[in-house]
């Protein structure tokens, strides 16, 4: 029987369909190590980089966490976000005053020296965003790479980028049109762990909230919390202020931020909005409770959500994408080259 010549040409059939199954493995992108032969220090320049921005300024680390998450809800994680230029991404309100653009922008230029060509910049900032993660304190986890940089960015494209006044309807609203889910919603908001907000975008909730408590204040608020609230931001006093996201323990990545949604600590009122829904309290709750049967350890959770998002409108098709050699501009308009 193992001689027949149907039983042969079978073996001989699957093996080939298992070696072209392993090529396609190992060509799939992105990937785990993509640039292990052709820049096999991307990885550590990108850390460095991140490293010695953090030390001038801890405001990078939110940064770049927000810049990443900015790029791949626009047309997926391509770093559109990046591009200078009248009429870009960047020039929109939501990323306009972001800290970190520099740390790509210097990792960029010391890849270039190294490696000219190779290292795409949507992988910097997917591989920055983790970075600045375990910088703080977060997880480490693996990042797949091999994106490549697209050649479009519009500024009304930013436009639904989520806000800071949004219910929970909402912000699932505009996650699920990304293919992310209520638990990775809540998750990736963590990221308020870390970082600041200006009075500006809060200030509606202390004194003159719609369905407002007597003092004109919003109920969700923590009693005992609001009056730090309206020292650090006065009524029609300076909106750029800028006031904590995670109250005491804004530059460490931590659960605290979670512990103070449930006190009614939350600074903005889209973050205390996963609180008092009911569609999003289960997750916080998770998250908090370590000791839960369907307990969610957030620093492992954080990971698996961020290379989950990091996989959004990956771009690999050479007509419309590219290897930028700068991160501020597509390679049509450098110049000097
Ligand atoms: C949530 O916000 C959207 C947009 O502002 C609004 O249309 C919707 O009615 C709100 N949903 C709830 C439940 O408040
Ligand atoms: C309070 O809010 C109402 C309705 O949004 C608005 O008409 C009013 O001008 C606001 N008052 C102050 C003092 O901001
Ligand atoms: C304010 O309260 C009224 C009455 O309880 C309710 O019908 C309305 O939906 C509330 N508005 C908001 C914005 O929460
Ligand atoms: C408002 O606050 C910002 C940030 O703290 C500061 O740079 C600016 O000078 C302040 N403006 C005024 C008018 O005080
Ligand atoms: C945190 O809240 C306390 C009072 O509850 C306040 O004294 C402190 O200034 C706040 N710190 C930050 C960094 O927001």
């Amino acid at each position: 029987m193992a001689n027949h010549p149907c039983f042969s040409k079978t073996i001989l059939g699957m093996a080939l369909l298992l070696l072209l199954a392993a090529a396609s493995v190992h060509g799939k992108v992105p990937r785990i190590g993509f640039y292990d032969e052709t820049c096999p220090k991307a990885e550590s320049i990108v850390t460095k980089a991140v490293k010695k921005g953090l030390k001038e300024n801890p405001r990078i680390a939110p940064g770049i966490l927000r810049i990443a998450f900015h790029d791949c809800f626009v047309r997926g994680c391509d770093a559109s976000v990046l591009i200078e230029g009248p009429g870009t991404e960047k020039t929109s309100g939501a990323n306009r005053n972001i800290q970190g653009y520099n740390v790509i922008d210097d990792a960029k230029t010391e890849l270039e020296r190294v490696c000219p060509g190779v290292v795409s910049c949507a992988d910097i900032l997917t591989l920055a965003a983790r970075d600045a993660t375990v910088l703080t304190g977060g997880a480490s986890w693996k990042v797949p790479t091999g994106r490549k940089d697209g050649l479009v960015s519009l500024v009304a494209e930013a436009g639904p980028l989520p806000g800071p006044r949004e219910n929970v309807s909402e912000q699932i609203r505009k996650l699920d049109e990304i293919g992310l889910n209520t638990q990775d919603l809540v998750v990736l908001l963590g990221s308020h762990t870390l970082g600041t907000t200006s009075c500006a975008l809060f200030r509606f909730r202390l004194y003159n909230f719609t369905n407002a408590t007597e003092s004109g204040a919003d109920p969700s608020i923590d009693p005992k919390f609001l009056p730090t609230l309206r020292k650090l931001c006065p009524d029609g006093g300076n909106g750029s202020v800028r006031v904590h996201l995670d109250n005491r323990s804004g530059e460490k990545f931590d659960t605290t931020f979670y512990k103070n949604l449930k006190r009614g600590r939350g600074v903005l009122q889209s973050d205390q909005v996963l609180w008092t829904d009911l569609r999003t309290q289960p997750f916080v709750r998770r998250l908090l409770d370590s000791e839960a049967y369907d307990a969610l350890n957030f620093k492992v959770e954080f990971g698996k959500a961020m290379v989950k998002m990091s996989l959004i409108g990956v771009k690999t098709n050479p007509k419309e994408s590219e290897i930028r050699k700068v991160c501020t501009a597509v390679n049509s308009l450098v110049s000097s080259y």
